[in-house]
């Protein structure tokens, strides 16, 4: 089965969402969809997530699975509120336990919160499959941004996160709790093994040098263009150059909304007493101490 791959791009994180069909059958899988979310008023919206719901349901495709390449901390995730309309099965990879175990204590969540991956309705397990109409998602393990990323294989496309950026741009950051740089490295070297024609779709793109953002190479160009991991470049050199690199960045705007909702499967908060669900905002805790 090759499939066909509608993807939608997301200004305010840069950030691509992919919707993977199958033609013969419609069944469909949406992988990385964004719930909109203002941080000076704290209000969320869902105009991204409903263009992925007009597709959907104006081509006529079967939601089978809302997929997670990772707990991304840079947007929050539309998987509950796309599930709500459209259906389908929540699913990420097994590494969101440790993630929600680290992330609870930073963020000092209560017992109400589990770290048992139960918020979703699958825990993928490295190199397992899930059925896609007449064809299949293949889970390929890649650790190195987060402990729990992965990349998902279907037909000639595969869906790699934050493995990689576009060839001009290079590689995720490997410094949030989990990462670790050499991980990412050997990551790569596994998908840089699939077929050199294999389509590689990215979920960021942030236009570099005011290019129009894109999403989509092949392996191919990766290993010739890649411009920080490609063939020639070993495992120390990337180490070093990821490491100096992430000593300069700064934490992603939404890291605190997007990751107390991410770690749920996109669900806010419970409400409280009062009907209102609120997020927490731990000091002195993300990012580098003020100089
Ligand atoms: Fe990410």
């Amino acid at each position: 089965m090759q499939p066909t791959v509608t993807s939608f791009h997301h200004a305010g994180t840069g950030t691509w969402s992919h919707v993977v069909a199958d033609p013969a059958t419609h069944a469909a899988a949406i992988i990385d969809p964004v719930l909109d979310y203002d941080w000076k008023s704290g209000r969320t919206a869902t105009a991204a997530a409903d263009l992925i719901v007009a597709h959907c349901r104006g081509t006529g495709l079967k939601v089978r699975w809302i997929l997670e390449t990772h707990a991304h901390a840079d947007h929050l995730s539309s998987a509950h509120y796309l599930q709500g309309l459209l259906g389908g099965e929540i699913a990420i990879g097994q590494g969101i336990c440790s993630v929600q175990r680290t992330f609870k204590t930073l963020f000092g969540l209560g017992p109400e919160f589990q770290p048992d991956g139960s918020q979703f309705d699958r825990l993928l397990d490295d190199d397992s499959t899930l059925p896609l109409g007449n064809g299949s998602i293949h889970v390929i393990p890649t650790p190195g941004h987060t402990n729990d990323s992965v990349s998902f294989l279907v037909g000639n496309a595969v869906f790699i996160g934050d493995t990689l950026f576009m060839p001009d741009s290079g590689s995720a950051r490997c410094d949030f709790p989990g990462g670790n740089a050499a991980e990412l490295y050997r990551s790569v070297q596994r998908l840089f093994l699939l077929p050199a024609g294999t389509r590689v779709f990215v979920c960021h793109d942030y236009s570099p040098g005011g290019r129009a953002p894109v999403c989509e190479s092949t392996i191919d160009e990766q290993r010739r263009n890649n411009t920080h991991i490609r063939d020639g470049v070993d495992e120390a050199a990337f180490v070093k150059m990821r490491t100096e690199r992430d000593a300069t960045l700064d934490v992603p705007n939404l890291v605190i909304p997007s990751v107390q909702v991410n770690i749920r499967a996109g669900r806010l908060p419970p409400v409280e007493a009062d009907g209102v669900s609120y997020l927490r905002v731990p000091v002195d805790v993300f990012g580098k101490p003020k100089k």
